[in-house]
């Protein structure tokens, strides 16, 4: 069974209905974020902080290939997994990479009062942020095969969303 795989920005909603989905499929669910801080003992925030994105990026690599080398999952990917074409090679060869979106200023409300978001915070604006990393963005998060917009739905609405067009397909 391929393994459904929710990419998109910061705050569209991955890791809440990743959760309900897998729970509606009675699937695992496995979060990549998570999962780095587990292996690595450290927060988002601090691998970031103390190390750098770029080891960041290394770890979360690590965990792509581990869970891409398993099946029947459902996975929430850190907003930035899809930068790293290796990581795309590897969740596309056994699993459906659907994309959830949201408007900027969704996103905003979502986001503002987290402080574990390191890309966002800086001096500056945080919307103007978030509109300035989506546009760079843009091509990467076009990889997905289906794509909801959970601004205009509630999460299990999202949800089974998700299902009809896996089903549809066969895939569930
Ligand atoms: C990032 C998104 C975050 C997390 C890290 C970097 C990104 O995950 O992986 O802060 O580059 O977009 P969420 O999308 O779960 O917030």
């Amino acid at each position: 069974m391929k393994n459904i795989i929710l990419i998109g920005f910061m705050g569209t909603g991955k890791s809440a209905v990743g959760r309900r989905l897998a729970a509606r499929l009675g699937r695992e669910f496995v979060d990549t974020d998570e999962e780095v801080e587990r292996v690595t003992g450290k927060t988002i925030f601090q691998i970031f902080t103390r190390d750098g994105e770029i080891r960041f990026r290394s770890e979360e690599a690590l965990v792509v290939k581990k869970v891409a080398a398993r099946e029947n999952l459902v996975v929430a990917t850190g907003g930035g997994v899809v930068l790293n074409p290796e990581n795309v090679r590897l969740l596309q060869q056994n699993g459906v990479l659907i994309g959830l979106v949201a408007d900027p200023e969704v996103i905003y409300q979502r986001v503002k009062r987290k402080r574990n978001r390191p890309l966002l915070y800086g001096p500056g604006d945080i919307l103007a942020r978030i509109k300035e990393l989506l546009a760079a963005r843009a091509d990467a998060y076009a990889v997905a095969e289906f794509t909801v917009d959970t601004g205009r739905y509630t999460i299990d609405e999202v949800v089974e969303i998700i299902i009809t067009y896996l089903k549809e397909r066969g895939i569930v």
